[in-house]
């Protein structure tokens, strides 16, 4: 499902300028998927299973707790509890991106299918730097703005730019149809926000595709890998391309030049990332020993 403007927050009633403070003066941890971020990505827990701040994983839980994080920013505790109810919901992180990059996956591919996972992201200031996508477009999100991110389709974000972009990505885990009244509390509205958002992106032809490729094939080796990944990436918040053709792309370079370890590696980087992974499994870009 494309991903959608929701509702929106009063931001104007949060003084939320010294939580963000707060939030990017906090030492980044080493956490989950850390592999697959390029530039400042960080996530931190402000409500998740344990209460524990250094805890980043998502799963099944009935608890959603405040962490350490939470007490340190009580105007984002304030728009929280405020706007959202806690029924269904499983866990609360921010998430800055800053001069960087999480490259296309889909999230959730290593849970189970028979529960729904709804994924809302309030953006808590605005950056005109900052993009994200799937596999329907390119579009930002601006504070206060409540968004769905189906995480369950191929997506990714970029901050092109040095300033701060933080956002709270809410998880909600539920059995069957969600009302998304049972996310709001009514002081959420559902009415005031755009209803257009998807950014101009210029085309990109065959011939032009086939040139990247083939250049690709020229600088394609175990040393640039990890970088022609990133770089790649890039392209489709740019140009009007899948999000994840990217994957394609490095394959086709690497069948060009036959080089084995690279077509293993990347096809089993593109099975990680957006086909399918057990829990827990880990994939790391540069690890060539496998
Ligand atoms: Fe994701």
């Amino acid at each position: 499902m494309a991903s959608r403007i929701l509702g929106q927050i009063d931001i104007s009633r949060y003084d939320l300028a010294k939580d963000i403070k707060i939030l990017n003066s906090i030492t980044k941890l080493p956490e989950e998927y850390d592999e697959f971020g390029q530039g400042y990505w960080k996530n931190l827990s402000i409500y998740n299973a344990s209460g524990r701040a250094e805890d980043s994983q998502f799963r099944k839980s009935d608890e959603c707790l405040r962490t350490e994080y939470a007490s340190k920013c009580p105007e984002i505790q304030r728009l929280v509890e405020d706007n959202f109810k806690f029924t269904h919901l499983k866990m609360v992180r921010a998430r800055s991106l800053v001069d960087g990059m999480v490259i296309p996956h889909r999230d959730f591919v290593e849970l189970e299918k028979s529960t729904t996972y709804f994924r809302a992201f309030v953006a808590l200031e605005t950056n005109n730097e900052s993009f994200h996508s799937d596999e329907f477009g390119v579009f930002q999100m601006k504070a206060g703005e409540v968004w769905f991110l189906d995480a369950g389709i191929n997506h990714a974000a970029v901050n092109f730019g040095l300033g701060s972009r933080m956002f709270l990505c809410l998880d909600f885990m539920f059995e069957g149809k969600l009302n998304t009244n049972n996310i709001f509390a009514e002081c959420v509205s559902t009415t005031t926000h755009r209803n257009s958002f998807y950014v101009d992106r210029k085309p990109l032809d065959e011939r032009a595709i086939e040139l990247i490729i083939n250049s690709t094939a020229g600088i394609l080796n175990r040393h640039t890998f990890k970088d022609i990944v990133f770089a790649l990436s890039k392209y489709h918040f740019l140009y009007d391309i899948p999000v994840a053709c990217c994957y394609d792309w490095i394959i086709a370079s690497a069948e060009m030049i036959s080089d084995n370890e690279i077509i293993r590696k990347a096809k089993s980087m593109q099975k990680y990332l957006i086909e399918k992974r057990d829990i827990g499994e880990r994939y790391v870009i540069n690890d060539w020993q496998v």
